[in-house]
């Protein structure tokens, strides 16, 4: 079954999580306040101050178990779809009746739409959960979520990581590069956007393998986006930079002002009664968009090595630096094997605990309990100094133009092989 944002909202609804909002609300540092008190919960308003026709969404991604709603799984089978979903990608159908085409705007003008402005620091009203597709010369098309500062009426600058799929591209292209900003986008979209596969692999064809998914042309650029999100802004990625920041990141901490690539906006086309998308940074929406779909890439990797059961990336943990591994113990060393494999899994993961099966890994307590009763750190912990790590970390070691360093540990808090089980294992009540 297809799955737009406007299902989602549906869902959300009829479970009782959504939060509607009637009453006049500023998308001028007064949204992102009232969003930050629901975290956890989608929260719709319904007017908009100044902004007439529009609603603004955020939160829909904010609870993994709205993922495993959608998805129709649990919450401990959602790792399995997303790998499954990766390594079967599906090219979506191309339609040419698209919602996202339903008004072709006249002319451009950015400061026409919601566009939040989170703190009174921060670089300007920013675009947080627009998806950029971009074309990547000798591979395809390439889908990456990139935080957008507003400039003027037809101008963002960009934070685009490099290295990744958008920053290959624009290094590839000798003038400017197509582009298509979507903003207003159903859960898997989201999700696959959030992903790196290897290059050539079109993030919009692991979407379709999660839940169908329709394809439509750009008016003016050569390039494809889902027919069913809100509000797409056609353009093209300059070499010419701006500074862009301040703004908050993933770690909840401020990231600073850099050159960012700017966006030139061509044409805007969006639904006849258009709901822009936002999102907190760093708060649990970020995270989770950022952290699940790395599980199914740490669990491959640790799966090589030994038997993984789950991982959770952790929100403590900015869900991109810390992960749990559950693992079925079947060798003394698997614990260890399993620490240096995570972090193959997940270049930027910082810290891994290894729990046995019987750990719940989303369960910060519990993972604690584990670390209190099965692990000595003269024996079960490993750390590796000067290692490649995440550009996020404050912490770690950071010089203009390169990836940061920093030192990595591992808990192994499995139970020591060989061990009385009944000396480890928890006692537990029976509950029925
Ligand atoms: C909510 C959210 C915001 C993100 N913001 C940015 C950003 O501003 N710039 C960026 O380069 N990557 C950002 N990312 C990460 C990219 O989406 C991620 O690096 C992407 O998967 C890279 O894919 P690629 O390697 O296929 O290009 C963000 C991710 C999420 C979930």
């Amino acid at each position: 079954m297809p799955l737009s944002l406007r299902d989602s909202i549906t869902q959300a609804r009829t479970a009782g999580h959504l939060v509607e909002v009637r009453t006049p609300t500023d998308p001028h540092l007064e949204m992102a306040r009232l969003i930050y008190g629901y975290d956890g919960r989608p929260v719709l308003f319904e007017d908009v101050s100044g902004f007439p026709g529009w609603r603004v969404l955020a939160g829909l991604a904010s609870a993994r178990e709205y993922f495993a709603s959608a998805l129709d799984v649990p919450v401990e089978g959602l790792i399995h779809r997303l790998a499954a979903a990766l390594e079967n990608p599906v090219a979506p159908a191309v339609t040419t009746d698209a919602p996202c085409q339903e008004v072709v705007e006249p002319d451009v003008d950015l400061a026409c739409l919601p566009i939040l402005r989170h703190f009174p620091f921060d670089g300007g009203p920013y675009v947080t959960a627009g998806i950029a597709v971009v074309d990547v010369p000798g591979y395809g098309p390439n889908v990456s979520f990139h935080r957008l500062l507003r400039l003027n009426q037809r101008h963002f600058a960009a934070r685009v990581v490099e290295k990744r799929g958008t920053d290959t591209a624009l290094r590839k292209s000798a003038g400017d590069l197509p582009v298509a900003v979507c903003i207003g986008n159903s859960l898997p979209v989201l999700l696959s956007a959030s992903m790196s596969p290897q290059m050539g692999v079109n993030e919009l064809a692991i979407a379709n393998a999660l839940a169908p998914l329709q394809v439509v042309q750009c008016k003016t650029v050569p390039l494809y986006v889902p027919a069913d999100c809100e509000l797409v802004l056609e353009g093209r990625l300059t070499h010419t930079t701006a500074p862009e920041g301040p703004f908050v990141d993933l770690t909840e901490t401020m990231d600073f002002v850099r050159p960012g690539p700017v966006i030139e906006i061509d044409c805007i086309t969006h639904r006849r009664d258009p709901i822009y998308q936002a999102l907190l940074p760093g708060q649990l929406e970020h995270k989770l968009l950022m952290g699940m779909p790395k599980e199914p890439t740490i669990y491959a990797a640790v799966n090589q090595a030994c038997r993984c059961t789950n991982v959770a990336i952790t929100p403590g943990g900015a869900s991109w630096l810390h992960a749990v591994v559950q693992i079925q113990k079947q060798g003394p060393d698997d614990g260890r094997v399993a620490i240096e494999a995570a972090f193959r899994g997940h270049g930027s993961l910082k810290h891994v605990v290894v729990v046995d099966t019987d750990v719940n890994p989303y369960d910060p307590a519990e993972v604690e309990w584990a670390i209190a009763t099965r692990f000595q750190a003269d024996r079960d912990l490993v750390v590796l100094a000067d290692q490649p790590g995440s550009s996020l970390d404050p912490s770690g070691h950071h010089e203009p133009g390169k990836k940061g360093r920093t030192a990595k540990m591992g808990l192994d808090a499995t139970m020591p092989w060989g061990a009385d089980r009944t000396a480890f294992e928890k006692v537990r009540y029976a509950t029925d």
